[in-house]
């Protein structure tokens, strides 16, 4: 099955003084989804941002909001971020000891359902669940900070989780070092969604971030031949 390719910049490489405007600007320059990365200080060395900023970004657009949590436990924070407005929830099966709960809450919340691992996780903590996703991530990078380079061997962890996800309709996304250089072996690979944050948010505001995301979008179709 194959998904369109989607860009979803990351707002944690934007400028959180004027948060919202660069969420409508991304959005205005060509971007499919916005990525946000909830991190908690604890899952992963770093603290970003919780459903309040989430909820007071919702007004400004009406794209696809893709939050990624990096924080453990998710369980009791799913609601919160579902009611801030999110679309899509992704929680790390390295989170908590009850993956499938985690899975089956978001989807009670009437989201779209997201599993992700870290790099060092094999695809196998994920195959059982398989069934209760909408979205597979691949980090290629160790989440908790932008701007970091993509690691090389999970190309060959994205083919296998593409041959994993065989015909069903689960989008598999990549997060961390996507760049015009990097993205095509993703896309090659089997990928359909980009996590882009410093490649996406760098030059000065929206006419930058569409020259951005169009260098990207071309390199992604490029990589699929
Ligand atoms: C890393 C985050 C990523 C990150 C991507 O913990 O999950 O989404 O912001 O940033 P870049 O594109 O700069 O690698
Ligand atoms: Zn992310």
């Amino acid at each position: 099955m194959t998904l369109p390719i989607r860009i979803a910049p990351s707002i944690l490489a934007a400028d959180f003084s004027k948060l919202g405007q660069e969420v409508r600007d991304v959005v205005d320059a060509g971007a499919d989804w916005v990525h946000l990365d909830v991190m908690d200080g604890h899952f992963v060395p770093n603290i970003s941002f919780g459903p309040d900023v989430i909820k007071s970004l919702r007004s400004y657009t009406s794209a696809f909001f893709d939050c990624h949590l990096m924080i453990s436990p998710a369980d009791p924070y799913l609601e919160a971020f579902a009611k801030a407005g999110c679309d899509g929830i992704t929680v790390h099966a390295e989170a908590g000891p009850h993956l499938h709960r985690s899975l089956q809450t978001i989807r009670a919340l009437g989201k779209k359902v997201g599993v992700t691992l870290n790099p060092a996780t094999p695809l196998a903590a994920m195959e059982n669940v398989l069934d209760d996703v909408d979205l597979i991530l691949i980090m290629s990078v160790n989440p908790g900070f932008g701007g970091q380079k993509f690691i090389p061997a999970m190309t060959e962890k994205i083919r296998a989780a593409k041959a994993l996800i065989g015909d069903r309709p689960i989008e598999l996304e990549v997060d961390g070092g996507i760049t015009a250089e990097t993205i095509g072996a993703a896309t090659a690979a089997g990928a359909n969604v980009f996590v882009a944050g410093s490649a996406v948010y760098k030059g000065d505001g929206i006419t930058a971030y569409r020259e951005n995301i169009a260098r990207l979008k071309a390199a992604a179709e490029n990589g699929r031949g």
